[in-house]
C-alpha cells in the first residue's frame, strides 16, 4: 500500500503553471517523497487510536482451495490475510536462532509474528516513522524484538550484522533502491537472505531485477504473486471497510479507501486487477565468500513454488 501514486500526481499536476527543468521538478519530487510519506504514516498512527491495526499490507491468499490453511492463534485470525503475506516472505527459509532485520517494519504486526511463530534469535524492527515505531514498542513486548527509528537507505547497522533482512512492501517509498540494496548488501552476513516482496510497475518491475541482479546478492527465487494479493484484497475488504470506517474522517476516506487497494478503486481495479502493478516476492542470498564482485552461491534455478528451506 503506499501514497506513490498519489505523490507522484501531486508532485505532477502543476502542468499549466511555466515549468523549471524536468530534471530539477525530479530533484525537488524526490526530495519532497520521503517526508510527505513519512507524516502520511505517522497520521495513521494518530488516527488509529483504538490500536486496532497492526499491519498495513495488501495480503495474500492461496488460490487453491484444497490448501490447508496457515495455522494461526485466534487472536492472529484477524489478521490472517496480512500475515500470510510475512508468511511467504519470511517462511521461505529458517529464521530459528537467526538475527533479523525488518526494514519499513509498520505497526510491527510482521515482526511480531515472526518472532513468535518462526522463533529467530533477535528481531530488529526498522521504521522511519517515529510514531509508528512508538507504537510497536508499546504495543509488541517480546523478549529479542526491538524496534529502532531508522532511514531504510541510509542503514547504521556494522557490515555483516544479520543474518536475514525483511522487506514487505516498503521499497516504493524510497528515492534510490540502489542505496537500499548497498545498504542491505553491507549489513547481511555472507550467507545470508534478503526476504523482499512489493509492487511495481512492468517497467520498474524490470528496473528492480536489474538492480537486485546488480547488488551483489544472488537471486534465489522470484514469483509474480499478484492473483494471490489481489484475491486477499477481495476477502479482505469488508474488514478494512469497518475498520476505514470506523476511524476515518469523512473527508479523508477515499484516500483511505485508495491507500488500501479497496475494491472499486483506481488502486484495485486500473493498477492490480489490470496487471499494471505486479507483485512480487524474491528470495535473495548473500555471497559466502563476499568480496566485491564474488559471487560465492550459484543462483537457483527460479521455480513456481517456495524454494527449498535454506538454513
Ligand atoms: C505499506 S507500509 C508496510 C508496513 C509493514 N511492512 C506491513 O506489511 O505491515 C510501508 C512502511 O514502510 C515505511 N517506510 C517507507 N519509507 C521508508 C524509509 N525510507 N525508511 C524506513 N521506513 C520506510 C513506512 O513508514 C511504512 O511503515
Amino acid at each position: 500500500m503506499s501514497l506513490q501514486n498519489f505523490c507522484t500526481h501531486f508532485a505532477f499536476s502543476f502542468d499549466r503553471i511555466p515549468m523549471p527543468p524536468v530534471s530539477m521538478l525530479y530533484r525537488v519530487a524526490q526530495k519532497a517523497k520521503a517526508p510527505v510519506i513519512r507524516r502520511w504514516y505517522n497520521l495513521m498512527s494518530r488516527i488509529d487510536r483504538g490500536e486496532q491495526m497492526v499491519f498495513m499490507n495488501y495480503g495474500w491468499a492461496s488460490l487453491d482451495p484444497e490448501a490447508s490453511p496457515l495455522g494461526l492463534q485466534p487472536e492472529d485470525e484477524k489478521d490472517r490475510y496480512c500475515i500470510q503475506l510475512y508468511d511467504q516472505v519470511a517462511g521461505s527459509v529458517d529464521l530459528r536462532r537467526k538475527d533479523i532485520l525488518e526494514i519499513g517494519c509498520g505497526r510491527g504486526g510482521g515482526a511480531s509474528w515472526i518472532m513468535r511463530y518462526l522463533q529467530p534469535r533477535t528481531l530488529t524492527g526498522l521504521d522511519f516513522s517515529s510514531k509508528g515505531i512508538e507504537f510497536c514498542r508499546q504495543r509488541h513486548a517480546i523478549p529479542g524484538l526491538s524496534f529502532v527509528i531508522g532511514d531504510a537507505e541510509e542503514l547504521e547497522f556494522g557490515p555483516e550484522s544479520f543474518d536475514a533482512v525483511i522487506n514487505v512492501e516498503s521499497s516504493h517509498c524510497y528515492r534510490s533502491m540502489r542505496q537500499f540494496l548497498a545498504g542491505v548488501f553491507r549489513i547481511l552476513k555472507p550467507g545470508g537472505h534478503f526476504l523482499y516482496a512489493d509492487y511495481h510497475s512492468g517497467k520498474g518491475l524490470e528496473s528492480i531485477r536489474r538492480q537486485l541482479a546488480e547488488s551483489g546478492l544472488n537471486i534465489l527465487y522470484e514469483e509474480n504473486i499478484n492473483p494471490n494479493v489481489l484475491k486477499a484484497l477481495e476477502l479482505d475488504n469488508s474488514r478494512k471497510l469497518g475498520i476505514i470506517n470506523s476511524k476515518v474522517p469523512f473527508f479523508l476516506r477515499k484516500l483511505f479507501y485508495e491507500f488500501a487497494g479497496m475494491e472499486g478503486t483506481q488502486t484495485f481495479n486500473a493498477s492490480m486487477r489490470s496487471g499494471d502493478r505486479i507483485y512480487s516476492r524474491f528470495v535473495l542470498q548473500s555471497p559466502v565468500l563476499k568480496k566485491a564482485g564474488e559471487r560465492g552461491v550459484p543462483a537457483f534455478d527460479l521455480c513456481d513454488r517456495n524454494p527449498p528451506a535454506v538454513d
